[in-house]
């Protein structure tokens, strides 16, 4: 159905028109013996959810609504990592399809002109220490138009559509994430983080900027350093320590 031009992503694919989440579906899916880079896509999401069980709206039609099973022999920590990996593949898919050119905000926000086009959730599963498999959930807005969103969303929310001025073709973009995020994983594997690191690094928009991250032990504000090698956002603040942030919300300024 999509001419598929990628040997590991994609290889098998379940299109679903209307499900609770990708996500779930996934985790089930993850269990079985269904081959690395099994894609779980949906027209239409009812029970969608983002990062901290936040809702995630997922209109019929509206956007990209899907979860990949990755399987790497990596040590659990690293994990992360293919978070923002995924992020470098969409970045790069969005630019590929429609030459607009989103930014990150770490540690998995996409964002065009200051508003969220991307979201990307990842989840484990893990037996003792060995990754069993990675739940890579991918949220984006395409077609929405800004009358879709309600009043509290307009402000942040953004579809390629509204910045772009015209639809895209969801197929596409499906395919060159794919084929992106297909490049990557091969590139990650055979030499490590660090070239997908630099390209994280060139895409990112919080890096050197002053920041507030608020975590669940509370709000930190301070200049944002850049990630270490795990994908960890080192912060220093105004008394020049330097904390490491594992999970959070970031507001830039
Ligand atoms: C976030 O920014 O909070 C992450 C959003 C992730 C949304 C995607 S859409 C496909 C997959 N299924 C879900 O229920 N969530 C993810």
């Amino acid at each position: 159905r999509l001419g598929l031009k990628t040997s590991i992503i994609g290889q098998e694919i379940h299109y679903h028109e209307t499900v609770d989440s990708t996500q779930k579906i996934a985790h089930r899916l993850g269990f079985e013996n269904v081959p690395e880079g099994t894609v779980v896509v949906a027209d239409e999401q009812v029970g969608g959810r983002g990062r901290m069980n936040r809702p995630w709206h997922s209109a019929k039609g509206t956007g990209v609504w899907m979860s990949i099973i990755l399987r790497p022999s990596i040590p659990l920590p690293k994990a992360p990592q293919l978070t923002l990996l995924t992020a470098v593949a969409v970045v790069q898919a969005i630019g590929d399809c429609t030459e607009l050119e989103p930014h990150i905000k770490w540690p998995n926000d996409i964002l065009i002109n200051g508003k969220k086009v991307t979201g990307i959730l990842t989840e484990l599963q893990a037996e003792a220490d060995q990754i069993h498999s990675v739940i890579i959930g991918i949220g984006i807005n395409v077609n929405q138009q800004k009358s879709d969103y309600p009043p509290e969303l307009q402000s942040i929310a953004t579809s390629l559509a509204i910045e772009k001025g015209e639809f895209v073709n969801r197929a596409e973009l499906i395919q060159a994430v794919f084929t992106r995020l297909e490049k990557l994983y091969a590139l990650y594997l055979e030499k490590g983080f660090l070239p997908i690191k630099l390209l994280w690094e060139s895409y990112a928009i919080s890096i050197g900027k002053k920041i507030t991250a608020r975590t669940l032990s509370g709000n930190l504000t301070g200049k944002a350093l850049g990630i270490t090698d795990d994908g960890v956002l080192m912060l220093e603040d105004d008394q020049g320590t330097i904390h490491q942030i594992y999970s959070a919300d970031i507001e830039i300024g």
